[in-house]
């Protein structure tokens, strides 16, 4: 191992690999799952690295000790604690509202963005945010770390705090699409500029596909900012941590309760954050129309949805919560009678269940407007013992990896929609066991270690 390979290594993140809730006054920890955490633990685990995050809720305020640390599930963290008031601006206002509109393209410019003094004062909450994580590093930081920099949150924190510690070196990471020039160009002359100048005062920039690297490198071109150094590394989940759910009875119970519902039903299926990039109701929209085409299907499929709430404290993610529920109820009262429910919807966020779902489904739907990756269209194929079929956005970072063995589809189309479910439904049970097999050979071909390594090697 060279010298440099010891550098020992500080992951910073908005969300931390520990939330933190209030159980009889005092704050119990539990730990995160998804590729991050565990893509990381090996590194936590062997005390060569440590993690920076914001201190999300008053029960992870509570936990933090007069070192700035919190600990619990085995793992520490250093969290940052920023005021409520801040902390809504900072992480509602200009990283959900705005920053993550800009990068999936979700503004319709009619109505947003509108940058008024309220917004203006937000955005200079964000850069205080990024300025109290960078006088943290500053401070805490190991001489000569690597510092490993996750997502749209955190644009500002290498450029300050390289100021004071040159003996750093920055790797940042966008988990989300990258805008390109057209969408990118939605945010004020100023803030585009001290954007992409934070990003490229980091040795490198690292994005899921070759997508979001491009649109990154056309983005800072047309607005006169030199990209850096960029790389691609794919993010997958933990096989080992997602079998150990499926085998647990958690799942075994779920998945029972499932096959109560689905009988000798297909059974389609979804598994996402209520947000608004996942599409959601264009999704139901496609298997109404479906189910108005083909009489034969009513009765002999079941749409099982897990889509639970995300962000409710921004005004279009309630909304959209709203809509969600009320798209689910029109398919279920245009076509249900009294021995047969098309939808059934799960708003809690129980993993196990979702964990069943992925191994039961005969067709996953993952129909994003845009995302930087999309983990469930990996993990689906992953854990799924049906032989079942992957309809997947091609706007999805993961279609990039997935394309040859699922179906595509044009997100914003209802008609293929229908088309894409009525094929995967239709496809005959060779044909099926020969696809899922290369799917699941393409969704589990990297390691979230592989993910880390890239990182550690950029930086
Ligand atoms: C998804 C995205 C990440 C994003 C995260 C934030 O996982 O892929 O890019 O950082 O959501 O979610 P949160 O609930 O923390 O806002």
């Amino acid at each position: 191992m060279s010298r440099a390979d010891d550098r020992p290594v500080v992951i910073v993140s908005n969300r931390g690999p520990l939330s933190f809730t209030t159980v009889d006054g005092s704050p119990v920890a539990k730990r995160g799952s998804g590729g991050l955490v565990s893509g990381l633990a090996p590194l936590l685990d062997s005390g060569r690295a440590s993690w920076t995050a914001a201190a999300l809720s008053d029960a992870d305020r509570s936990a933090i000790d007069d070192d700035g640390l919190a600990r619990g599930a085995g793992l520490e963290v250093r969290l940052i604690d920023i005021d409520t008031h801040t902390m809504r601006r900072y992480y509602d206002d200009i990283s959900n509202s705005t920053l993550w509109f800009v990068h999936h393209g979700l503004y319709d410019r009619v109505r947003a963005p509108a940058y008024d003094q309220g917004w203006w004062d937000a955005w200079e909450a964000y850069r205080e945010v990024n300025n109290r994580f960078a006088e943290s590093i500053a401070e805490h930081a190991p001489g000569g770390a690597r510092v490993l920099v996750q997502d749209y949150h955190l644009s500002l924190v290498a450029r300050r705090a390289r100021l004071e510690r040159d003996d750093l070196s920055f790797v940042h990471f966008h988990h989300t699409p990258f805008a390109g020039p057209e969408d990118f160009s939605a945010l004020p002359p100023s803030v585009r500029k001290e954007l992409l100048e934070g990003l490229s005062s980091h040795d490198a920039c690292g994005f899921h596909t070759s997508n979001w690297e491009t649109n990154y490198r056309l983005t800072s071109s047309r607005f006169g900012v030199a990209a850096g150094r960029t790389f691609i590394g794919t993010l997958n989940s933990d096989l080992d941590d997602l079998r150990t759910v499926a085998a647990g009875e958690a799942c075994r119970t779920a998945l029972d309760a499932l096959e109560e519902v689905v009988g000798d039903r297909t059974l389609i299926a979804r598994v996402d954050r209520m947000e608004l990039s996942k599409n959601i109701v264009r999704g139901f929209a496609g298997y109404d129309r479906l189910l108005e085409r083909r009489p034969d299907l009513r009765g002999r499929v079941v749409f099982a949805a897990t889509c639970y709430p995300s962000r409710l404290g921004v005004e279009d993610y309630r909304r959209y919560h709203d809509e969600v529920i009320d798209s689910v109820a029109l398919v279920n009262e245009r076509w249900g009678d009294a021995d047969w429910q098309p939808i059934h919807l799960f708003t809690d966020d129980d993993f196990p269940r979702s964990v069943a779902l992925m191994r039961r489904y005969d067709v996953l739907l993952v129909n994003p407007i845009r995302d930087g990756l999309n983990l469930v269209a990996k993990e689906g194929p992953a854990l799924n013992e049906h032989d079942g079929s992957l309809v997947l956005s091609t706007e999805a970072g993961a279609y990039s990896e997935l394309n040859e063995a699922c179906d595509g589809l044009f997100p914003f189309d209802i008609e293929a929609t229908a088309d894409a479910l009525e094929a995967a439904i239709d496809r005959d049970p060779q044909q099926r066991a020969f696809t899922a097999r290369n799917l699941e050979a393409l969704a589990t071909a990297r390691t979230p270690a592989d993910w880390l390594a890239d990182q550690l090697e950029a930086g």
